[in-house]
């Protein structure tokens, strides 16, 4: 029987299942599942029947299409609730030895050991880098000879109440939380390059309720952070601009939206039926392009903001990576390189095998990344076959499982 793994993406806009096949060097896609989702607002649940049953709904056409019953998956987490710190922990190294495994756990460990709050979890803890008897930036220091072992960890915490709902969620509707995967993470493995995280890279994912930010330097995460507003802000000031119901201003935002007013030609006009007596009016399409790309401005000061905040921002060599449904954005990048003052790559996951064309959009770098970095970082839980539906509800305890396990550069680019 061969291994599957599964990555459960629960996005404000949409579900979506990634069953894959492990082979040798790749997972293979056997299943997509893709619904829109319902019972989520800004990454974080607001109706838990309503999140199960989409979510039921999106596992049943991955697994209708691949022919496998499943029962477990890498589950995607974002929201305002998430924050992120970084902190150093040390431990001493006794006798002539060199510095083993389990002298880096112990020193993850006193790094954990700062306070988090009752009511947080861990998500992810990443080991930036170590230093050895103060040799900084010893990037493996196993089999080294020292007396005093520093690692420097990024942690990311979520609220407590807010995974167990979702946690919930996902068990109702049959599937246990093998993991929580930060969005962002998910997203820079799927899309960012090896050279990339090694120069220095923002990946910013943009969704319809978050836009996610993970900071890569040295191969490996220093910054994370979650904006709790995406693409959806925009559709609501269409809404509100042209007094349309919601449905009518995505479509408008869809075919006639663009981020740089100045590409529109002034002379431009589309029709719309707004609300009321349903007669069509003429609008013109720059002055739509300018609510877009005021909201989108606003959008990357916030995330500027951010990343000055980090206080990486002299560090990303390789400028930013764009991904998330609402990049499909026309227009964008161009403003995305203006407030940022970076060089703006736009990205979608690619080298994907098996069945995957539907994946090969920006709105599914998390759905893709979660199979990828969740075998990274769990490696034994492969077989995601269905044992037995009653599986008890994983403990919140499964989400910091595997503390200790590096999030590897990808190694197959
Ligand atoms: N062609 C397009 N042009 C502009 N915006 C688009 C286009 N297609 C999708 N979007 C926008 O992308 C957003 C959805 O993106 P995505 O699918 O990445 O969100 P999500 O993962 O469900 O949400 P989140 O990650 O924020 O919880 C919506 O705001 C939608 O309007
Ligand atoms: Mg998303």
């Amino acid at each position: 029987m061969s291994d599957l793994v599964v990555g459960l993406d629960v996005g404000t806009r949409k579900i979506c299942t990634v069953i894959g096949e492990v082979r040798a060097d790749d997972i293979f896609v056997v299943g997509v599942g893709i619904e829109p989702s319902q019972g989520m607002r800004k990454g974080v649940v607001n109706d838990m029947g309503q999140l199960t049953a989409a979510v039921a709904a999106s596992v049943h056409k991955a697994e209708k299409s691949s022919g496998f019953d499943i029962s477990r998956a890498f589950v995607s987490v974002a929201g305002g609730h998430i924050a992120s710190i970084n902190s150093r922990g040390v431990v001493g190294i006794t006798g002539q030895r060199g510095v083993r495994v389990d002298d880096l756990e112990k020193a993850m460990e006193a790094a954990r050991a700062i306070a988090i709050p009752h009511n947080r979890e861990v998500l992810h803890i990443v080991p930036r880098s170590y230093s050895l008897d103060g040799q900084e930036r010893v990037r493996s220091p196993i089999g080294m000879h020292g007396f005093r072992l520093e690692v420097e960890t990024h942690i990311i915490t979520a609220s407590s109440t807010n995974l167990a709902n979702l946690e919930q969620s996902v068990h109702a509707a049959g599937v246990t939380v093998d993991r929580f995967i930060l969005n962002p993470l998910a997203s820079g493995d799927a899309v960012l390059t090896d050279q990339e995280r090694e120069m220095g890279v923002v990946i910013i994912d943009i969704g319809g309720g978050t836009t996610d930010l993970a900071i890569f330097i040295e191969g490996t995460v220093w910054h994370t952070a979650v904006i709790p507003v995406g693409g959806d802000l925009i559709t609501s000031d269409i809404t509100h601009w042209m007094h349309v119901p919601s449905d009518s201003a995505e479509a408008v935002k869809i075919r006639y939206g663009h981020a740089q007013a100045k590409a529109i030609d002034p002379l431009e006009m589309f029709r719309v039926e707004p609300f009321g007596d349903g007669i069509p009016v003429e609008v013109q399409r720059r002055e739509l392009a300018e609510i877009i790309e005021l909201r989108v401005a606003e959008l990357f000061d916030m995330v500027k903001k951010e990343i000055k905040r980090s206080g990486y921002d002299g560090l990303l060599r390789a400028g930013a990576v764009l991904t998330g449904g609402c990049t499909q954005l026309e227009g964008i990048q161009q403003i995305a390189a203006r407030e940022l003052e970076f060089p703006v790559r736009m990205a979608k996951p690619e080298r994907l095998t098996g069945m995957a064309d539907a994946l090969r959009s920006p709105a599914y770098s998390t759905s893709v990344g979660l199979l990828r970095l969740g075998l990274k970082l769990d490696p034994l839980v492969r077989s995601s076959l269905a044992e037995s539906n009653s599986l008890p509800v994983s403990g919140l305890g499964r989400a910091i499982g595997g503390l200790f396990k590096r999030l590897l550069p990808d190694q197959d680019q």
